[in-house]
C-alpha cells in the first residue's frame, strides 16, 4: 500500500507541475498547526526564490489547480506560502478499507532486504540475571521485531558472557568446597559425571562468594588466574566444570528469557570466538594494523577530527592474554563468515559507548567488515528507582530480574481482582500478561538512550502512557466487537466484509487520520531503532479512540450501515494497536 503522504503528494505535485512549477515542490507533511489543517506543502516557499515570485502567489496558483480534487476536502493558501489541506472523508475512508485488507496495515516492506545481526541480552553465565539485563533484552527484542517486520532478515544473538575471569573463581571456588571431585584430580582418565556438581541456586551463590574472596585473598585470586588460563587452554577438568556451568545456567537463563518473551535465533557465547583469535592476532600483525606497546598488542584507533582522546584498542595484554575486545573483534570475524550480514547492531548500556568506538574503528581499519557493513551502537540508559538511583530491592541489594517480574505480577493481580471478580487462574494468566506490558511498556516508551526511573505505581496504572492503558484500549474494543457479534449473529469472518462509511465527526476523523499514520510511525522506528516512537504513536492512536468511543453511541446506533462502519472502524483500530504491541513484544488479553 502506499503511504497516505505520498498519495497527497502526488496530488500536490500534479498541481504544481500543471501551474508551470516544478513537481518534486509538491511534497507534503504533516501538519505542524493542528488546528489549521491536517497536511501542509511548504514548497511554494522553496520555489520563490528560484521562480522569482512571491510564495503566497504560487501557493494561491496551486490551490486553484487542487481545487475540487476528489482527495481533498480543503485547500488554503496561507501567508507567507503555505499551503493547508484538509483530507476528505470520502477518500480517508476509501484508504482506511484499504488498510483493513492489507494484513500489514499499510506498512510497506523494504525493497532492499538486509541480513541483521542484533546483539542483545548479554546475560552472563553462573550470574542471576539482574534488572541491568533487562534493558538490553526488551530493545533488543523490539528493535529485532520493528526490522523483521519491515521484511530484513534479522538473526538476533545473546551472545552469553562465559569465558572471563568468572570461570575461574567459580572453578576455584568448587575446588575448595568439594576438593574430591574428579575434575581437579590431575591424573583422572576416565568420563566426568553427566550430571553437574551444583545446582543454579548453588551456582549463583558459588559466584559472589568467589567474587568477595578474590578482593581479599591475593593467593585466591592468582589461583582463579591460573584457572582461567587453563580452561582457555584446554585443560580437561575445567572444560567439563565450564560445561556444566553452561547447561545449569543456559536452561535456567532460557527459562527467564521466555517469561520476558524475550528469545534469541542464536545462542552463542563468547566462547564460541575463541577459535577465531589466533588467526586474527596473526593477520592484525602481518599487515601491520597491531604494534607492540608496553609489551601489549594494540591497534591506534584514533582519528585526526577526534575531540576527545579515543585510546588504541587492545588486542592481547602483555602476558597474551586476550580480553573483551579482543572476543568481540573474534566475534564480529565469526559472523562476517558464518552469516555474511549487512549490518549489526549491539544493544548494550551506553557506558560502553567508547569501548564500542574502539571495536568499530578496529574492525573498520582492519577490514574485518565490508566497506559497506554498518555497525551500530544502540546504547541504553541506567534503569534507576523512584530515588534516581540504580534500581535495588527494598534492603539495597541487586533486584533480580524475576524478582521484579513476580512484584509487578503480584501488584496486576491485586490490582485486576479489585477491578471485577474473576476466575482466579484466569486473572493470574491475564495478570501476567498485562504486568509484561507494564514492564516493557514502561522501558520501551522511553528513548533508549535516556536513564529512566522504573516507578511501579505508574507502570501498573491503567491510565496515562503506560502499557496497561494501551492494552485496556484494546480490552474495551474486543468487548464492543464481541457484544456486537453476538447482537447481530456474525461470526469474525463476517466482519472482515464490513466497509468503513466517511466520517460524519470530528473524533472519528481524527481516529481514522491517527490510524493511517500507523505505517510513517514504524517506518521512523525502523529508522532510527526506536521503539519509542511506537509507543508514542499507539498512545495518540488509544487517545484518539477514546475520545471517540466516549463520544459515539456504536452499538446503539440505529442505522445498520452506520454501525457496521463504526464495528469496521474499531476492527481496523484493534488491529493496529495490536500489531504496534507486537513489535514492542508483548500482547493483550481478552478481558482484565
Ligand atoms: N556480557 C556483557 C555484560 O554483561 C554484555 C555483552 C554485550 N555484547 C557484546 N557484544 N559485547 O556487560
Amino acid at each position: 500500500m502506499e503511504q497516505i503522504l505520498d498519495l497527497i503528494g502526488n496530488y500536490v505535485s500534479e498541481a504544481f507541475e500543471l501551474a508551470g512549477y516544478d513537481r518534486e515542490l509538491g511534497k507534503v507533511t504533516l501538519s505542524n498547526r493542528p488546528d489549521l489543517c491536517e497536511y501542509q506543502c511548504n514548497g511554494a516557499m522553496a520555489g520563490a526564490k528560484r521562480y522569482h515570485k512571491a510564495p503566497i502567489l504560487i501557493a494561491q496558483e496551486v490551490a486553484q489547480v487542487l481545487d475540487g480534487c476528489d482527495a481533498l476536502e480543503s485547500v488554503e493558501a496561507a501567508a507567507p506560502g503555505f499551503l493547508n489541506l484538509k483530507l476528505s472523508a470520502g477518500y480517508l475512508a476509501g484508504y482506511l478499507n484499504g488498510m483493513r485488507t492489507d494484513a500489514r496495515f499499510g506498512v510497506p516492506e523494504a525493497e532492499d532486504r538486509k541480513k541483521i545481526i542484533i546483539d542483545y541480552g548479554g546475560a552472563n553465565v553462573a550470574k542471576p540475571l539482574h534488572v541491568g539485563h533487562l534493558r538490553s533484552a526488551v530493545i533488543g527484542e523490539s528493535v529485532k521485531r520493528i526490522l523483521r517486520f519491515l521484511g530484513h532478515d534479522t538473526i538476533g544473538d545473546v551472545h552469553l558472557g562465559d569465558w572471563g575471569l568468572q570461570m575461574g573463581l567459580i572453578i576455584t571456588q568448587l575446588k575448595e568446597e568439594q576438593p574430591d571431585l574428579p575434575y581437579f584430580d590431575e591424573s583422572y582418565e576416565g568420563e566426568y559425571p553427566a550430571e553437574a556438581p551444583f545446582t543454579i541456586s548453588e551456582l549463583e551463590q558459588i559466584y559472589p562468594k568467589a567474587s568477595k574472596r578474590s578482593k581479599e585473598d591475593e593467593a585466591f585470586r592468582s589461583e582463579a588466574l591460573k584457572a582461567t588460563e587453563q580452561l582457555q587452554h584446554g585443560n580437561r577438568g575445567c572444560r567439563a566444570i565450564w560445561q556444566h556451568i553452561l547447561n545449569v545456567s543456559i536452561a535456567d537463563l532460557k527459562k527467564n528469557y521466555d517469561s520476558l518473551d524475550v528469545s534469541f535465533e542464536l545462542w552463542k557465547k563468547e566462547s564460541d570466538a575463541q577459535p577465531y583469535i589466533p588467526a586474527l592476532v596473526d593477520y592484525l600483525k602481518k599487515e601491520g594494523y597491531a604494534h607492540l606497546d608496553q609489551g601489549a598488542l594494540v591497534v591506534d584507533v584514533a582519528e585526526e577530527s577526534d575531540t576527545k582522546k579515543i585510546p588504541p584498542c587492545m588486542i592481547l595484554k602483555s602476558d597474551g592474554a586476550s580480553l573483551y575486545n579482543t572476543t568481540d573483534l573474534a566475534t564480529i570475524v565469526m559472523r562476517m563468515e558464518k552469516w555474511k550480514p549487512d549490518h549489526i547492531i549491539y544493544v548494550v548500556d551506553k557506558r560502553q559507548d567508547l569501548y564500542f568506538t574502539q571495536v568499530f574503528r578496529c574492525a573498520r581499519k582492519a577490514k574485518l567488515v565490508e566497506e559497506g557493513t554498518q555497525l551500530t551502537f544502540l546504547g541504553f540508559g541506567t534503569m534507576n528507582g523512584k530515588d534516581g538511583k540504580p534500581f535495588k530491592t527494598r534492603d539495597g541489594g541487586v533486584m533480580r530480574l524475576e524478582n521484579l517480574i513476580a512484584d509487578i505480577n503480584e501488584e496486576m493481580l491485586r490490582k485486576i481482582l479489585e477491578n471485577h471478580e474473576a476466575d482466579p487462574e484466569e486473572a493470574k494468566e491475564t495478570a501476567r500478561v498485562v504486568a509484561l506490558s507494564a514492564i516493557k511498556y514502561g522501558d520501551l516508551s522511553n528513548q533508549a538512550s535516556k536513564d529512566y526511573i522504573f516507578d511501579t505505581d505508574k507502570f501498573t496504572s491503567f491510565e496515562g502512557n503506560t502499557g496497561p492503558y494501551i492494552l485496556y484500549t484494546m480490552v474495551r474494543i474486543k468487548s464492543i466487537l464481541r457484544r456486537f457479534l453476538e447482537e447481530s449473529g456474525k461470526t469474525m469472518e463476517d466482519l472482515g466484509s464490513l466497509q468503513i462509511l466517511p466520517s460524519a465527526g470530528a473524533s472519528e476523523k481524527s481516529l481514522g487520520l491517527s490510524l493511517t499514520a500507523f505505517a510513517p510511525s514504524v517506518l521512523q522506528a525502523g529508522t532510527e531503532l526506536a521503539p519509542h516512537k511506537i509507543c508514542g504513536y499507539l498512545y495518540e492512536l488509544a487517545n484518539q479512540f477514546n475520545r471517540f468511543y466516549h463520544e459515539t453511541k456504536i452499538l446503539s446506533e440505529p442505522l445498520a450501515a452506520q454501525k457496521e462502519s463504526y464495528i469496521a472502524l474499531l476492527s481496523l483500530t484493534l488491529g493496529v494497536l495490536g500489531q504496534g504491541i507486537d513489535l514492542l513484544g508483548f500482547s493483550a488479553p481478552e478481558r482484565m
